[in-house]
């Protein structure tokens, strides 16, 4: 099980306190099957990547640019800056920056340049309120992962996360049998179209410690992506606790 703290833009130097606690606990359960990535703000990455050195944590970005090394793009970062940095993982296409404008193109050249540079991908997809009404989920999920993930040579390293646009920071999740058939239609594509043997499929979307035991008992979700309620530690420790206990 993957449980991936989002911190989007949110936290400061203080803020790595609280991990003396994450820390704490990822060694008391060393043995235990699971994997804990902290996506901070770029500005936090450095500081990040000393606090959970030679810790079972993994460090992630929340984006990077498409430029694989260097280039005259102002106020960018690229795979390699934060491979460098001690960055296993990066989030992609994540709905708040489809929302400023990325596009699935867009999306696609990121993920071609972070394949290149071995970074494990967080491939971000999910429909909005008013496609959900439309009917349209399975159409939208289906366009973004075509389009993301076309061409793209290595694609052992991606693991997607299902987060419904509705579900963000709203407290409000799908019903547990939708989900659950919507991971599958999601597995499904990635086994048919893109030949992943063993694909990988997160849930993201108001994950809190109240309603983590419910959305766990669906069999074929591999993680969370969690945003809000990653930012307290205990409450990050309780629902990694109520989904591997
Ligand atoms: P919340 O957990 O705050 O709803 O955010 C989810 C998310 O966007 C994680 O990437």
């Amino acid at each position: 099980m993957y449980f991936i703290a989002n911190w989007k833009m949110y936290g400061d130097l203080k803020s790595l306190n609280s991990m003396k606690k994450v820390i704490r606990f990822s060694k008391i359960n060393i043995k235990k099957k699971f994997k804990i990535v902290y996506c901070p703000p770029y500005t936090l990455l450095d500081s990040f990547s000393k606090k959970i050195n030679k810790t079972k944590i993994e460090l992630g970005a929340q984006n990077c640019h498409f430029e694989l090394y260097n280039g005259p793009y102002t106020g960018s970062i690229s795979p390699t800056m934060i491979k460098k940095i001690g960055c296993k993982y990066v989030i992609i296409g994540h709905s708040e920056n489809r929302l400023e404008g990325e596009n699935d193109n867009l999306i696609n050249k990121k993920i071609k340049s972070c394949s290149k540079c071995n970074l494990n991908i967080i491939f971000c997809i999910g429909e909005s309120l008013s496609e959900k009404k439309k009917n349209m989920t399975r159409k939208v999920l289906k366009t973004q992962l075509l389009k993301g993930l076309s061409k793209i040579r290595f694609l052992n390293k991606i693991l997607i996360a299902y987060e419904p646009v509705w579900s963000i920071g709203t407290g409000v999740i799908p019903k547990i049998k939708d989900l659950e058939k919507d991971i599958i239609f999601i597995k499904n594509i990635l086994k048919n179209n893109f030949k992943i043997k063993n694909p990988k499929v997160l849930y993201g979307g108001s994950v809190n410690d109240k309603n983590v035991k419910n959305l766990a008992s669906i069999s074929s979700i591999d993680g969370f992506l969690v945003g809000g309620a990653s930012q307290k530690a205990k409450k990050f420790i309780d629902i990694v606790k109520k989904t591997i206990n």
